[in-house]
C-alpha cells in the first residue's frame, strides 16, 4: 500500500464528508460539523495551516548528518518518531460512516503500533466510543492513549481508572471540548476545568495526564502548576472556537513559559514531515496528526502505518536537509528568519 493508493481509497469511501483535497486546509469543508471541517467560517482550521505555511526552513547541506535519528522517548516508551495519531471520535456522524467506530479505533492503535508509534483514541456522545478504544489498547498490551471529554471530575476519574486497568501509557482530557457542538447537542454535560479541578484530577489519577486544547500561556502555566504532565497545544483542529490563531503561532510563547516543566505536544494542520520539523523547531516535543490519519484509515491499520512511516521518512529527510542529527539538535537554528 502506498500514499497514492490510500488517497484513491479515500475518494471511494468518504463521499462528501471529506473531499480529499490536494492540501487538507479546511477550505472546501468550512463550517461542516458534523463533518471534517472547522467550526463557523472555518477560519481557525485555515489559520492552523497558514501559520505553518508562514514558517520557513533554513536549508543547510554542508555537514556530516547522513542518518539522523527520529527516535522519541515518551514516559519510558521508545518510539520511532515524535508523531502520534490524534484522537478522532465519531466516524459515523463526522466521516460518512466509512468504517465502524470500533474498527477505526482498532486501526489507529494497531497501525501506529506497526509503525513504532502511539495512537490516541477519542471519546464521543456514545460511551461505546471510549470503551472500544480501551479494548483495543488492552489487546496490544496497553500501547495507546485514550482521550476523555471533560464531564464532571468524578466521571473523568472513573474513566481514568479503567484506562489504568488496561495499562494505557497515559490519559488525555480534551478540555477544549467544553462547548463542542456534538456533545452539547446530545445533552452530554461537559465544561471547562478550574485550577482546583486540575489539582483534584492529578491527585486521583495515577497515569500521566495530558491536557489537550491549550492555546494560551496562562492556561499552560496553570496546568503546569497543577502538576499536569503534558499539554497539547491545540484548537481541536479549528472545531471549537472560530478565529483562533494557528497553533504554530501560539506555540513559541507557551514553550517559553512551561517548556522546561512539562511535555509539549502540538497539533493542527500538520500534513508533512516538513511541518513536523517546523513544530519541533518552534519548541514542541512531539506532534499529533488528525485528519490525515482519518483519511489513511481508508486502508485500515496498514494504511495508517503507511502514513506514519511516510511522515517519519519526510521528517528524516528534512533533518538531513537542515543538518539535525537527532531530535535534541532541532531548534530555532532550522528556521529561516530574514
Ligand atoms: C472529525 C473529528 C473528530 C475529532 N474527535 C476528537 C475527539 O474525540 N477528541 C479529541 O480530543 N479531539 C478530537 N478531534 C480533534 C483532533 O484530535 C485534533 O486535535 C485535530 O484534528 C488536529 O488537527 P488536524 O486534523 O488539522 O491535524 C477531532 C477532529 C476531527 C476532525
Amino acid at each position: 500500500m502506498d500514499m497514492k493508493e490510500l488517497r484513491q481509497l479515500g475518494r471511494e469511501k468518504f463521499g462528501k464528508a471529506c473531499r480529499m483535497c490536494p492540501i487538507c486546509d479546511g477550505r472546501a469543508c468550512a463550517g461542516e460539523i458534523p463533518g471534517a471541517g472547522g467550526v463557523g467560517t472555518g477560519q481557525a482550521f485555515r489559520n492552523n495551516v497558514s501559520a505553518l505555511v508562514n514558517v520557513q526552513l533554513r536549508q543547510r547541506i554542508i555537514h556530516d548528518v547522513h542518518m539522523p535519528s527520529t527516535r522519541f522517548t515518551l514516559w519510558e516508551k521508545s518510539l520511532t518518531m515524535p508523531i502520534l495519531a490524534a484522537p478522532i471520535g465519531g466516524i459515523a456522524f463526522n466521516w460518512n460512516n466509512y468504517i465502524p467506530e470500533d474498527e477505526y479505533a482498532k486501526a489507529v492503535i494497531n497501525g501506529c503500533k506497526m509503525a513504532g508509534t502511539l495512537g490516541m483514541v477519542g471519546d464521543g456522545k456514545l460511551p461505546e466510543i471510549y470503551q472500544g478504544g480501551l479494548n483495543h489498547i488492552l489487546e496490544v498490551g496497553g500501547w495507546g492513549i485514550p482521550t476523555i471529554k471533560p464531564p464532571p471530575n468524578e466521571q473523568i476519574i472513573a474513566l481514568a481508572k479503567q484506562a489504568e486497568k488496561v495499562g494505557a501509557v497515559a490519559i488525555a482530557i480534551d478540555v477544549d471540548a467544553a462547548a463542542l457542538i456534538n456533545m452539547t447537542a446530545s445533552g452530554q454535560k461537559v465544561g471547562p476545568k478550574t485550577y482546583e479541578e486540575l489539582v483534584e484530577l492529578k491527585a486521583n489519577i495515577k497515569l500521566p495526564i495530558i491536557i489537550k486544547g491549550i492555546m494560551d500561556v496562562q492556561d499552560a502555566v496553570m496546568c503546569s502548576q497543577a502538576g499536569i504532565d503534558a499539554i497539547v497545544v491545540s484548537n481541536h483542529g479549528g472545531r471549537v472556537l472560530d478565529h483562533t490563531p494557528g497553533t504554530a503561532e501560539v506555540l513559541p510563547d507557551i514553550v517559553a513559559a512551561v517548556g522546561d516543566e512539562m511535555t509539549i505536544f502540538v497539533d493542527g494542520g500538520i500534513r508533512t514531515g516538513f511541518d513536523v520539523l517546523k513544530m519541533l523547531a518552534l519548541g514542541a516535543d512531539a506532534v499529533l496528526v488528525g485528519r490525515p490519519v482519518t483519511q489513511a484509515g481508508a486502508g485500515g491499520a496498514e494504511g495508517i502505518s503507511c502514513l506514519m512511516e511516510h511522515l517519519r521518512s519526510e521528517l528524516e529527510a528534512a533533518m538531513i536537509m537542515t543538518g539535525c542529527q537527532d531530535l535534541a539538535s532541532i531548534g530555532g537554528q532550522v528556521l529561516y528568519k530574514k
